[in-house]
């Protein structure tokens, strides 16, 4: 857990706790005891503290902070290194995050290699760094800079640490540790951080605080964070190191806190497939083939552009190619001209891209993803196409939303190459992948899909096939009775403030106009069956018409519609049906139980692999707000119980041929019965 080297008089202490240097209870008392040990040994002149393999330390061990606290604690390691007599210098290769960065901020000096990266992101995990960084940081790099890294959680780079204060200087890669044990052994006193003092500037937390007021609002931990950070300007350092303490106290055992530590986890674990061992070999992917240059298909194509691998994009028309590549070259200006890329990057990413108007230029891809519109015979033939023109070992993948992957694979003479890689709009920008195993996808097919994905910046999780897979299968029955209640009385604005308010991004009724009202209608206008038929008649296809839902201006901002209450009132009764008042509670129970009801009816069909495998889904494919955990990470919260009394109480309301999973009553029995 800690190894120990001497070098004459240089001391060197080291993490070694794979795979992250986690602080975890033993790595604290063996780190406590090393530095007690050392400041006894008179051949000790000086101490530098590094982690082992890869990193520095990716701090506090999270998996802790659901037990009692145990062990020597960390700030008092941190306190006791801080006194020491002797120097002792954190020298930082790779990454040093939360605890880990705050053990450095103790140290005497810090040393980094260029390469390395420091951040405080207990943010993002619901509580603030505990370990004296808020008290430490300002104290060294100032207000500004402190208040934007304690509380955005984002990490800064070497030489933004060094331009900051935040590290003495910057030692040679190749030659670390022996550049940072050569500049320790000169240094000959300590230099306590505690000893600064935070500059004032009084503005500077009104200027935080209204610049970030949107991004905090409903949330604990950036609250708490801003509040800390001012004690380390108001208060003497021991009184503000107590508040740091008693408001991590607060936050780490809290709901918020539970739910992202929750979404962290999960995350890595959706990574993870029980039937697929770790060491499964993954083909090399090259090159990258993707048939449509629609709003998709330029999208998935972005991100391969960004990662350096060359993309053949196929279309029918000169015509479609053509606006499909402008979109997004101008998708890429768009960023360059918000500072996120240098023009050269633009050219770069550009310069990978082969537009084409042959099929068969798709032959010496390694991986070809068709992007087309959402119909079986059409992705048919695509596949029949590709299977007479892909080379052997190629990965065919279809982007589809909803159909089914074994049948489309039925259309080739290898359908273990075939897999689905559902992309969630806009493609280049949403972190979400569902990787669709069909029944014949070979084990290494779907290694190298989801390695893939992360590569590419995705977070990638694994779905079997059924229609829609796991988000847009959820997605059917909160539709569903979005669109029932509207006629039952409920405006618009009601259903999807309710979903706002809960911390979605948008409502269900604000998704299906960003969509496309008119996706899957049947285009005939004198048909009119439903109230999707009514609005599409009308021409309200959403925010692409500018009028869906809701009517949008130029820039495209909704305001409620007359024109569509008009349209609801009018198909209402021609229904003979007579509205009613429905309550918030309603909506919750028809739109969000209903999901968790789906969810659980995944689970049971082995569709989805684990609960939190849907929860990520949630989280980056539709905006979930994260520190609520998910669906079904929130329906165990607020007791499933409750979630099967909800729909039952509404079961009739549901639909014809809603039932409630029987996973999901079973649990709810258990949760239910008393517990010995
Ligand atoms: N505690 C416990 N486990 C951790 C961990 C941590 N701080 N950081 C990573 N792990 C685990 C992961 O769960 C994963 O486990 P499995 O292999 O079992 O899935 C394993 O270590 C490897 O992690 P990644 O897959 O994330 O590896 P990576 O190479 O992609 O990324 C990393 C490395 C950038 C360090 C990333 O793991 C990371 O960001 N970790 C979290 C850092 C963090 O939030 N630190 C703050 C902790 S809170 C704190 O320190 C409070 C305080 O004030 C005292």
């Amino acid at each position: 857990m800690i190894e120990t080297k001497l070098h004459e008089d240089v001391l060197e202490i080291i993490i070694a706790n794979a795979p992250v240097n986690a602080l975890g209870a033993a790595v604290r008392g063996a780190l406590s005891q090393a530095i007690d040990a050392a400041q006894g040994d008179d051949q000790v002149k000086v101490i530098l503290l590094r982690g082992a393999g890869k990193l520095f330390s990716a701090g506090a061990d999270i998996s802790e902070f659901d037990q009692p606290p145990t062990g020597c604690a960390l700030p008092a390691i941190i306190d006791t290194i801080e006194a020491s007599s002797k120097p002792i210098v954190a020298a930082i290769h790779g990454t040093a995050l939360g605890g880990g960065l705050e053990l450095a901020l103790g140290c005497h000096y810090r040393l980094a290699t260029p390469s390395a990266k420091m951040g405080l992101p207990e943010v993002s995990l619901g509580i603030l760094p505990g370990a004296g960084g808020t008290q430490r940081l300002p104290r060294l790099v100032g207000l500004d800079a402190a208040l934007a890294m304690i509380v955005s959680g984002s990490p800064v780079d070497a030489s933004s640490a060094l331009a900051m204060g935040l590290v003495d200087r910057l030692v040679d890669e190749e030659d670390f540790p022996a550049a940072a044990i050569s500049y320790a052994r000169i240094l000959d006193a300590p230099r306590r951080t505690r000893d600064r003092q935070v500059a004032d500037d009084a503005g500077a937390f009104d200027r935080f605080a209204a610049a970030n007021a949107r991004r905090i609002e409903t949330l604990d931990a950036p609250k708490a964070c801003i509040a800390a950070v001012k004690a380390s300007v108001e208060l003497p350092i021991d009184e503000g190191l107590a508040l740091e303490r008693k408001l991590f106290a607060e936050l780490v055992t809290g709901a918020q806190a539970k739910a992202l530590r929750h979404a962290f986890f999960a995350e890595r674990a959706a990574g993870k497939i029980a039937d697929l061992p770790a060491d499964t070999p993954r083909r090399p992917i090259a090159k990258v083939g993707v048939i449509g240059a629609g709003t998709m298909g330029g999208g998935i194509s972005m991100n391969f552009l960004s990662a350096g691998i060359g993309v053949t994009i196929v279309e029918m028309t000169r015509e479609a190619l053509d606006r499909g590549v402008g979109l997004m070259r101008a998708n890429y200006e768009a960023s360059a001209r918000k500072g996120r890329l240098t023009i050269e990057e633009v050219e770069q990413a550009m310069g990978l891209l082969a537009p084409t108007l042959e099929f068969e230029a798709l032959g010496d891809c390694d991986l070809i993803i068709e992007a087309v519109y959402e119909n079986m015979e059409v992705k048919k033939e695509i596949f029949a196409r590709l299977d007479a023109i892909a080379k052997p070992g190629a990965i065919l993948a279809s982007n589809t939303s909803y159909l089914s992957i074994d049948e489309i694979a039925s259309a080739t003479s290898r359908p273990a190459d075939v897999l689905g890689l559902h992309f969630f709009s806009p493609a280049n920008i949403m972190k979400l992948v569902e990787v669709v195993r069909g029944e014949a996808t070979a084990d290494d097919v779907l290694a190298t899909g989801m390695q893939l994905a992360r590569s590419i910046g995705k977070v990638p999780v694994v779905a079997r096939v059924c229609y829609g897979f796991i988000g847009n299968r959820m997605l059917i029955p909160r539709q569903d009775n979005a669109y029932a209640m509207l006629l039952e009385g409920a405006t618009p604005e009601q259903i999807d403030r309710v979903h706002t308010d809960f911390g979605m991004p948008m409502g269900p009724l604000q998704m299906i106009d960003l969509a496309g009202v008119d996706i899957g209608w049947h285009r005939d206008v004198d048909r009119i069956e439903s109230l999707q038929d009514a609005l599409c008649a009308a021409g309200r296809w959403g925010q692409k018409t500018k009028a869906g839902f809701y009517d949008y201006d130029e820039k495209r901002k909704p305001t409620p519609s007359p024109a569509v209450a008009e349209i609801i009132d009018e198909f209402r009764a021609r229904a003979g049906m007579v509205a009613r008042a429905i309550s918030d509670e309603e909506i919750v129970a028809r739109t969000l139980y209903t999901m968790v009801n789906e969810g659980a009816k995944l689970l049971e069909e082995g569709i989805a692999q684990r609960a939190s495998d849907i929860d990520i889904v949630w989280l980056y494919g539709y905006g979930w707000p994260r520190h609520k955990g998910g669906p079904m990470f929130w329906a165990d919260e607020i007791g499933l119980t409750t979630v099967v009394q909800g729909l039952e109480r509404y079961a009739d309301r549901i639909g014809e041929d809603f039932s409630i999973a029987p996973l999901l009553a079973r649990q709810s029995d258990d949760e239910g019965s008393p517990t010995t």
